[in-house]
Order: structure tokens, then C-alpha cells, then sequence
């Protein structure tokens, strides 16, 4: 059998990481500027991980959510803790998806609507009604085109007024725009949409899928605004590359069994990872070394060739080139062995690596960057 061959490769077959950096079988080393797509939050194998990984497989993997997992609870806590939502409760799936299509979910049971407000740009997955909520016309099938879903341009506060109203379900927004190529919301925007969904009785709904878990700085990227969301999806980040999501949904949500569910969400593996993952970025500091070495690697990429503009906060960065990005990327990895993120916007890179990099790593990308962008600065704008 062969895979369905769905994915643009690198033509480097990573075989062990540790940390920021990757090796192929060949042995050579690559600074992991990618992530692998905002998913490597505490870095590759990190020991705690690992230990809690190998110790929860030794007791118990998996059972299924017919019997009390006590570790669901322990990361609730520490969910709850870490990210300023201590009195939210929590579902627990496996994808970004997942997340958003459950949230989407419970905002229509809880007010019986169906109209969707999404964003231009916007991502949100790859499901049914998460897909239908996703700016791009590629990814649906026809299948996907029956919800009522409607795109309003970001930070546009006329139209979004325009579109809200009573019949409204929810308003589904990136924290920040992520796969658009990082572009973020504007904090007054976000406060607009906050006062008009509660006006119209819609309910506000955060996808940090990519945004969250302290890549900004902040837990979530919302919080940079002061507004609070109904409801808050988080994946990537959340298992340090353990499949585990989570729905964070405020109390006046009541819950009924059977409503949402699935066979594999909140495993003891994968809470065991997402325990991990929040135990590490709260004792290594990693959100104030996201906010130290973001504004680092902004300040010395400012001024670059071919650098238009740097978009986003913390370790969630894009860079807008003249020109662009498919060959700067493809010299990176391969001469320079730094991996990097594209963008829908064709002149964008996205820097999402590991949220304790160094200064070190991070001047061994930008000398990487700035030799590349050197070579193409006689090169005319895209
Ligand atoms: C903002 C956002 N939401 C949702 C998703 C979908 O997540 P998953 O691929 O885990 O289903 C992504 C993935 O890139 C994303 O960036």
C-alpha cells in the first residue's frame, strides 16, 4: 500500500531530535525554526517529558472514557492555573479541528443558532463545520458548503457590525491569524466583537490552536487584549507533539452527558504529555523567554534585505519579504540547515520554534537568514 500522497515533503528525513535541533539519518543537524508548525512548545524530548511519558506507559495507556481518568483532572488544575481561566471547564479531544468543530458545536446547542461569523484568512481546520469556517475555498468539498457561514474582513469593525446580529451563533477568531501568515487582531476589534456577541446573544469563541500555550508571551494571544471569549480551542502547543486538544468553555455552558465525546480524547498518554508540557513552561519561565527572545529576534530582523515586515509577538513571528519566500526557505534548510514555516501569503515566513530557544539558536538563524537574504537582495520584488 502507498500513503495518499497529500503532502508537499522537505526532502530531509529527520530521524532524531533533541531540543531545538533535528538530525537526519545522515547525522547533519537543523535548527527546528518550524516547530514542526507550532507544535514543539518545550522542545524536542525534553527529560521531564519523557520521564512522565515512559513512567504513565509502564502504569496504564489507555482506557476509554467510560471510567475516571484522575490525570484529566490534574491537568484541568493546571490548565486552569496557568492560563487565568481557573473556573472554565474543560473537553478533551486530539486536533485543533476537533476543538474548534466541538466548540462550534456547543454554541449552536446552547442557543440554537447556525450562522457562523468567521474571518478573512482565517484557519480553523479541517473538519465539517471548522473547514466551513476556514477562508479558503480549496480545502471544502461541496459537502462542506451547506453551514451558513460568513467571512468579514479582519479588523474592519463597519462590516463586522454589519454582519452580527440576533440570528448570530458565534463568532469563531484565530488569536492570532496563523497559516494567513500572522496577522493579529487588533485589540479594540477584538473588544468590539466581545461587546457585540454578548449584545446579540452570540457566543465568542478563541481558536489558540496555534496562537496559544504561551507562544506570545502570554498564555493566550487574547490576553494581550483585555476581552474574555465563551469559549477558548487550544491543540498544537498542548502535547508538545502528543495528539491532545482541548475546549475550554466558560460555566455558563452546562453540560449533558452525551453531548460531546470521543474514543481517544484525554488518554493517560496524551494527558500525561499535556501535563508535562504545562509543568515546563511554568518552572523554565518559557513565556517570558518567548516575550525576550521574540522582541530579540524582531529587533535584529528589522533592517535585514528584503525584510518588508515583521508581523506578531513573542515566538510567533512572520516576516513579509519583497519577494518571494519558496526559495529564501528552501536555501535555509538546505544550506543553512534552518527549518522554517511558509505562509498562504506567498511573501511570508513564519517563525514558530521552540519556546526555550537560546540567543545562541537564535543568532545562528538570523546569520542564516541574513546570508540568504544577502544573496537575493539584487533581486527584483515579487
Ligand atoms: C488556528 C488553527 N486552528 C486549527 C487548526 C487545525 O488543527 P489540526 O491540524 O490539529 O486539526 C490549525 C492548524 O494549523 C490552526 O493553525
Amino acid at each position: 500500500m502507498n500513503l495518499f500522497d497529500v503532502y508537499p515533503l522537505f526532502s530531509i528525513e529527520p530521524v532524531k531530535a533533541k531540543g531545538s535541533w533535528l538530525w537526519d539519518k545522515a547525522g547533519e543537524k537543523y535548527l527546528d525554526f518550524y516547530g514542526g508548525h507550532a507544535v514543539i512548545s518545550i522542545g524536542h524530548s525534553h527529560p521531564h517529558y519523557l520521564q512522565m511519558l515512559e513512567e504513565q506507559l509502564e502504569k496504564i495507556a489507555f482506557y476509554s472514557n467510560s471510567v475516571k481518568i484522575r490525570l484529566q483532572e490534574e491537568l484541568a488544575q493546571k490548565l486552569g492555573e496557568i492560563s487565568g481561566y481557573p473556573y472554565y471547564n474543560l473537553f478533551l479531544c486530539n486536533s485543533g479541528a476537533e476543538a474548534n468543530e466541538n466548540a462550534l458545536k456547543l454554541a449552536s446547542f446552547h442557543n440554537g443558532r447556525k450562522k457562523i461569523i468567521a474571518f478573512e484568512k482565517s484557519f480553523h481546520g479541517r473538519t465539517s463545520l471548522a473547514v466551513a469556517a476556514t477562508d479558503d475555498k480549496t480545502i471544502q468539498a461541496p459537502v462542506n458548503t451547506v453551514h451558513e457561514i460568513v467571512f468579514v474582513p479582519l479588523n474592519k469593525e463597519q462590516e463586522f457590525r454589519r454582519a452580527i446580529g440576533r440570528d448570530t451563533c458565534a463568532v469563531i477568531i484565530e488569536g492570532i491569524q496563523g497559516v494567513a501568515g500572522i496577522e493579529s487582531p487588533a485589540a479594540d476589534f477584538l473588544k468590539l466583537i466581545r461587546q457585540e456577541c454578548s449584545a446579540a446573544g452570540a457566543y465568542l469563541i478563541l481558536d489558540e490552536v496555534q496562537s496559544g500555550y504561551g507562544r506570545t508571551g502570554k498564555f493566550f494571544a487574547h490576553q494581550l487584549s483585555s476581552i474574555q471569549p465563551d469559549i477558548i480551542t487550544t491543540a498544537k502547543g498542548m502535547g508538545n507533539g502528543f495528539p491532545i486538544a482541548g475546549v475550554l468553555i466558560n460555566p455558563l455552558f452546562k453540560a449533558k452527558h452525551g453531548m460531546l465525546g470521543t474514543t481517544f480524547g484525554g488518554n493517560y498518554l496524551a494527558c500525561a504529555a499535556g501535563i508535562a508540557v504545562l509543568d515546563v513552561i511554568k518552572e523554565e519561565n518559557l513565556m517570558d523567554n518567548a516575550t525576550k527572545l521574540g522582541a530579540y529576534l524582531t529587533e535584529n530582523l528589522k533592517g535585514m534585505d528584503a525584510v518588508k515586515e515583521i508581523r506578531g509577538t513573542g515566538l510567533m513571528l512572520g516576516v513579509e519579504l519583497h519577494i518571494n519566500s519558496a526559495q529564501i526557505r528552501n536555501e535555509l534548510v538546505h544550506k543553512h540547515h534552518i527549518f522554517t514555516g511558509s505562509a498562504a501569503n506567498k511573501n511570508t515566513i513564519r517563525l514558530l520554534p521552540p519556546l526555550n530557544i537560546t540567543k545562541s539558536e537564535a543568532d545562528f538563524f538570523l546569520n542564516g537568514f541574513e546570508k540568504v537574504l544577502k544573496t537575493h537582495s539584487k533581486v527584483s520584488p515579487a
